[in-house]
């Protein structure tokens, strides 16, 4: 009798497990925005500049991932993208630490908004 309803524990504990998986499958199913044009755009302008010199996508460096910059930002509103973009010309500090983003200057507001799109496009 016991061995009855230890299996029938394990056998509801694996179905469990078998529909959760399936579940987070569905949800990790990311679109693929790596061919989108503003991506493609973006990514090659950052890298030409010096960006990658302090960010990661993945990993935080002398600055934050980039991954991380577009979980905490992308679908707030439309106006982050410019914030963002005269940050990136500006330089600055205090929003992830005490690490300084040098500015830069040279960068054209349409060329630091690109920037920020392909960031934008990196959230998971
Ligand atoms: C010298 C290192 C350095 C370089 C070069 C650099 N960054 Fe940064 N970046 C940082 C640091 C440090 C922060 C975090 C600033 C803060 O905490 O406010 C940051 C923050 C950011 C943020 C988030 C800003 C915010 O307010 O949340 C974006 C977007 C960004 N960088 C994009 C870029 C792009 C694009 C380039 C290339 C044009 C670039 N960075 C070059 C160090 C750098």
């Amino acid at each position: 009798m016991r061995k009855i309803i230890l299996s029938l524990v394990v056998l509801a504990a694996l179905t469990g497990c078998g529909s959760n998986s399936s579940t987070t499958e569905k949800k990790e199913e990311v679109k693929d925005n790596t061919k989108h044009p503003d991506y493609i755009k973006g990514l090659a302008l950052i890298g030409k500049s010096d960006c990658l010199t302090c960010h990661k996508v993945d990993e935080m460096h002398t600055g934050p991932s980039y991954r991380d910059v577009a979980n905490r930002y992308a679908g707030a509103s439309d106006t982050v993208a410019a914030y963002l973009a005269g940050k990136i010309i500006a330089g600055g500090k205090g929003v992830w630490g005490e690490a300084f983003m040098t500015p830069h200057p040279a960068l054209s507001k349409e060329d630091a908004e690109a920037m920020v799109k392909y960031i934008l496009l990196l959230k998971k």
